[in-house]
């Protein structure tokens, strides 16, 4: 059985099934998800390898090889339509053209299910999607549940990564319209007991962590690689639950009634569905989601701990964040533009300028120690690389407003997963390609000489999808060393 048989069976029925890693229902054969790849803008569906299965992620490899591709739909499952899709502009807009948000990277977020390769959704900020006209999902205070499997490391501050229930119009209509799951360490409404991240529950101008705003101890920080979490809400009555989704059962965080603060009782639903963002789509938020389903009803913790089991069964693994040729912790690299006509140049540093320079061997031991590199092992992801330069030890490669720049470490999170990068099999065919590990839509390349992480194609003039592919930067023997 998959976990929609299981709600179905405790009299809660999933209205709608999400999911790019793995069908949610036993008979399931249908499409999980849609991409559509940055060379020719084709789109095809990815389905299950079979009934109930694994999604066929090479038919995706195979697909966008040699180019970009980003998850432009999330199938409902359910037969109701529920699909996901580019979050629309609301109270907030998002990065893209008319203020629509970012869609996610196909390839951000690797993992296998029971050995078998799957991909799922990597939300950066700027990322989301919505359905504002779903159907059978619950309005006003009627009853819900709802779960997902988020990755416990991968969590901001920002506003809101959010999985639920949201308002039909992008905007913030008052207290209690959403009723959504939310994964992070935001602490401006309310928080749980230590530093986080925190499930918590989005109820609109407010994310609850109990009956009480603010901190309630109960809600423990929680950090799983993969994380299950679960909401239900009917009329008077609340539950948050969560637990490891790799072994082990469920904890009760919360389950009581409403919130004391008012407009929270009785619940003024509205039942659009929204991934990674707030209701008014606020879009500062980071998270990645592998799966999640929202029901009729109010499950009991019996079928949400038979959902648990389920999960854990499916064998969720991390696999490796990086392909092609290998780079070594430890090592010097410098990284040679591949566009030809440029490829007498180097991925170099002029003060806090990350740039490209011709270097040849009679060039000054200083340039060629700005053009050389220290491979470290990711400041904010290890199965990933930081570089950190020749001359300035301590001052390593990051991204600021998607320009490279040499910053010193300050140690902070932000800056450790700025300053984060992995590597892929060349898109040009040629060595690597290096993409930005929080925004894993964004790859170095150089324009005007000058290097940023870019998108193939979007509104900076460095997203220019012509020639992206051979503006790479691939890596060659540090050529302090030539
Ligand atoms: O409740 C927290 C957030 O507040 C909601 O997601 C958003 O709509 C509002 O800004
Ligand atoms: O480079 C994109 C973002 O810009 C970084 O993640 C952040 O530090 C800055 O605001
Ligand atoms: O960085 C040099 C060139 O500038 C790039 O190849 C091109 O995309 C841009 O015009």
């Amino acid at each position: 059985a998959g976990p929609c048989d299981i709600y179905s069976s405790g009299g809660t029925p999933c209205i709608a099934a999400h999911s790019t890693t793995r069908a949610l229902y036993s008979a399931y054969s249908g499409s999980l998800y849609q991409v559509k790849r940055g060379s020719d803008g084709a789109t095809t569906n990815i389905a299950p390898l079979s009934a109930g299965g694994v999604a066929n992620a090479a038919a995706q490899d195979t697909f966008c090889a040699s180019t970009t591709c980003l998850i432009t739909i999330i199938y409902d499952q359910s037969g109701k339509g529920n699909h996901l899709t580019q979050a629309p502009p609301g109270g907030f807009s998002g990065p893209e053209s008319n203020g629509y948000d970012n869609l996610a990277s196909a390839i951000g977020a690797p993992v296998t299910l029971n050995g078998q390769k799957a991909y799922g959704v990597f939300v950066s900020p700027g990322t989301g999607y919505r359905n504002n006209a779903a159907s059978g999902t619950a309005t006003a205070d009627v009853a819900e549940g709802m779960y997902a499997i988020f990755d416990g490391t991968h969590y901001n501050g920002g506003c809101c990564f959010d999985y639920g229930n949201a308002e039909v119009s992008s905007t913030d209509t008052g207290n209690g319209h959403m009723e959504a799951l939310y994964f992070g360490d935001n602490t401006v409404w309310g928080k749980g007991s230590g530093s986080g991240p925190w499930v918590m529950a989005d109820l609109e101008n407010g994310l609850f962590s109990g009956v009480s705003s603010g901190t309630n101890t109960g809600d423990p920080s929680v950090s799983y690689r993969f994380l299950t979490a679960t909401l239900k809400g009917g009329p008077n009555l609340w539950s948050i639950r969560g637990g490891n989704a790799a072994s082990g059962s469920l904890s009760t965080y919360y389950s009581g009634v409403r919130p004391t603060a008012s407009g929270y009782n009785p619940m003024k639903k509205e039942g659009a569905i929204i991934l990674g963002i707030g209701g008014d789509n606020s879009v500062g938020a980071q998270g990645t989601f592998y799966e999640g389903v929202m029901t009729s009803g109010y499950p009991s913790d019996a079928t949400e701990n038979s959902v648990q089991a389920n999960i854990v069964a499916a064998k969720y693994a991390t696999t490796s964040l990086t392909s092609g040729p290998a780079l070594t912790a430890g090592s010097s690299v410098s990284l040679r533009v591949t566009t030809s006509g440029y490829d007498t140049r180097y991925l170099a540093h002029t003060g806090t300028t990350v740039n490209t320079q011709v270097v040849t061997s009679s060039s000054t031991t200083a340039l060629k120690q700005q053009a050389s590199w220290t491979v470290r092992a990711g400041l904010g992801n290890s199965a990933c690389f930081s570089f950190e330069s020749k001359d300035t030890p301590g001052s390593y490669i990051r991204h600021y407003n998607f320009a490279l720049l040499l910053a010193a470490s300050d140690g902070t999170k932000q800056f450790n997963e700025d300053a984060t990068f992995c590597t892929q099999t060349g898109l040009s065919g040629q060595g690597s390609t290096i993409r930005a590990w929080g925004y894993p839509t964004r790859f170095f390349r150089h324009y005007s000489n000058v290097a940023y992480v870019a998108s193939n194609g979007g509104v900076n003039t460095f997203d220019s999808s012509t020639s992206f592919n051979d503006d790479h930067i691939t890596g060659d023997p540090a050529v302090e060393d030539v």
